[in-house]
């Protein structure tokens, strides 16, 4: 495992943006695994910069996200493909066809989760996926458990996650309480794997996940299995 410790949020941002441009220069269909949240926000906004400064090309590249609220379709401001249009997508070059999103409005959930799968099968997995961490060890919306799942699932989201997504959110009840979530097994068959983990709330989780117990009750503690794990870090 790989460990940067950045000086500041923009610092940790622009440096995980500089492994992902890299990561598309080397391989130019490179299929990239995204996330949401606080955390890439920055990333984002100096991928975008890259992008406009002709230092990125994603005009080839594949997305798949890591999770969706169930019951938020794409119009909805808090979905997370509204999050991913606004924030990304549509200041770069990919192909909006090429940018994948587990549907949380699927009639369907379970066979939607079947089909996320396949699709991440069918671009042969992911090249880089990027993540960020819950203050309970989750990732993607993988929250801990029992045991790890390796497929795509419907997830009932814990307390301490709702409580933290409620800050996006106007009113306490419109807070979702369930997502579909890329499972253990298409993070796990991930290329490469980018974490970032900004600010001082995440270091005891960040530290318990990468040197603590492989368990499921520490979901990102099954990153110490993955042979290609950069943790970017920064604790301001
Ligand atoms: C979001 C996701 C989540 C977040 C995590 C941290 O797609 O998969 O695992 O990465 O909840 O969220 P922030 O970055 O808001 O602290």
């Amino acid at each position: 495992m790989n460990f940067i410790k950045a000086e500041s949020y923009e610092a940790l941002s622009c440096a995980a943006a500089e492994i992902i441009a890299a990561q598309i220069a080397e391989k130019k269909n490179a299929v990239l695994g995204l996330a949401t949240g606080s955390s890439p926000l920055g990333t984002y906004a100096c991928l975008s910069k890259m992008y406009a400064e002709e230092r990125a090309d994603f005009s080839e590249v594949t997305s798949v996200n890591l999770d969706e609220y169930v019951g938020l379709s794409a119009e909805n401001e808090q979905s997370y493909r509204y999050f991913m249009n606004k924030n990304l997508f549509d200041h770069i070059n990919i192909r909006p066809e090429n940018t994948f999103v587990p549907n949380g409005c699927a009639e369907e959930l379970a066979r939607e989760a079947a089909e996320y799968d396949a699709l991440i099968a069918r671009l042969g997995g992911i090249d880089l996926q990027l993540l960020g961490i819950g203050l309970d060890g989750h990732i993607g919306f993988n929250e801990p458990a029992e045991f790890f799942t390796k497929e795509t699932h419907v997830t009932e989201l814990d307390a301490s996650t709702i409580e933290a997504n409620a800050r996006f959110f106007a009113r306490r009840e419109d807070v979702p309480t369930k997502a579909i979530t890329m499972g253990m097994g298409a993070i796990m068959g991930a290329k490469k794997i980018l974490l970032i983990a900004n600010g001082k709330k995440k270091r005891e989780i960040l530290e318990k996940a990468m040197y603590g117990k492989i368990t499921p009750r520490v979901p990102a503690s099954i990153l110490q299995l993955h042979p290609n794990v950069t943790v970017i870090y920064s604790e301001i």
